[in-house]
């Protein structure tokens, strides 16, 4: 009876895989503070794309992990054609063609040397405007190795219209852009920042957003709909339902939630010391996310999600 008049259903289709990839190595590389996720190598990527697959997972998202000494001040390696991104975008393509949603990540921070969203103007501070052209050529290399939807994450204000602009110039229409329209500056991304070695001291304070804020994130949310974009996102998930649901309710594209690093290892931590039912908690996190108006779900469990809502666990 409560199977059938549940008011929220979980499908395998809702959820997207965040996906990290390392240059130069030849065995996956553990994340300490995400155990069960791995830096991938090329080869391991192009699995756990056809796993996701085969599991229902209906996207993933991509995040490239360079060489330390590709990195430098501008992030070259994010816009090279022959960086680890673009590359590990072909390798998936080639791998699932079209069955699989191919995503990217849209920023700076995985290949600059200071570990910043963007490049720095003389006083070390962000610069938006001179980081927008940068963004520009990334979402130009990353359309032509063969990505369906890319997804700036560095929160420059009018990132997504000058997104927009480059795809198009470049005849990639088709290319979606997932806007990261509420991300919030938390402290929950701290696990993520190994995953991709980055050398951040500091915060990003100046470019994410105050976690006190949610009018904030309806004037962010205006602002990407104009610019252009094609669905947009809440990020966090967990600590920011309330924003997801009136971010939901505001619009009719579609709207995701990413359930980031810090909410992945929180559970598993607890899990760990058996101080809560694992496969529970995370079907309720993941339920709570699609009440509260996600449509699409960014997890690290999506692919063993996916496949314990196949085999009916609730
Ligand atoms: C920035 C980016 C971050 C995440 C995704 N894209 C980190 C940050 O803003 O510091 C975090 C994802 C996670 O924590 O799982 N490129």
């Amino acid at each position: 009876m409560r199977r059938m008049v549940a008011e929220t259903r979980l499908d395998p289709a809702d959820l997207i895989l965040p996906a990290f990839v390392r240059e130069g190595v030849s065995e996956p590389v553990p994340i300490g503070a995400m155990p069960g996720v791995v830096q991938h190598t090329r080869d391991t990527l192009r699995r756990a794309a056809v796993e996701a697959l085969e599991a229902g997972v209906s996207g993933i998202m991509l995040f490239g992990v360079p060489e330390d000494e590709k990195k430098d001040g501008l992030g070259t390696a994010g816009t090279d054609p022959e960086g680890i991104l673009q590359v590990a975008i072909r390798d998936v393509r080639a791998e699932v063609g079209d069955e699989l949603v191919i995503m990217s990540d849209l920023c700076l921070d995985e290949y600059t040397d200071h570990g910043h969203c963007g490049v720095l103007d003389e006083d070390g501070r962000v610069d938006n405007d001179a980081t927008l052209e940068r963004y520009a050529e990334m979402a130009q290399v990353q359309a032509d190795a063969g990505v369906h939807v890319v997804g700036p994450s560095g929160m420059m204000d009018g990132q997504v219209g000058v997104i927009r602009d480059a795809l198009d110039t470049i005849g990639k229409e088709d290319v979606s852009v997932l806007a990261y329209t509420a991300k919030y500056s938390s402290a929950f991304y701290g696990p993520f920042r190994e995953a991709v070695g980055s050398s951040l001291k500091g915060d990003r304070k100046t470019y994410q957003q105050d976690p006190a804020n949610l009018r904030e994130s309806l004037r962010e949310l205006a602002l990407d709909l104009e610019e252009g974009a094609d669905m947009v996102m809440v990020k966090p998930a967990g600590p920011y339902l309330d924003v997801l649901a009136k971010v939901a309710e505001a619009v009719d594209v579609p709207v995701a939630a990413y359930q980031i690093s810090g909410e992945y290892a929180m559970v598993e931590a607890a899990a760990e010391k058996g101080w809560i039912d694992r496969e529970k908690a995370i079907l309720e996190t993941l339920t709570g996310i699609r009440r509260a108006g996600g449509r699409m779900i960014l997890t690290y469990w999506a692919t063993e999600a996916a496949r314990m809502l196949a085999a009916g666990r609730r």
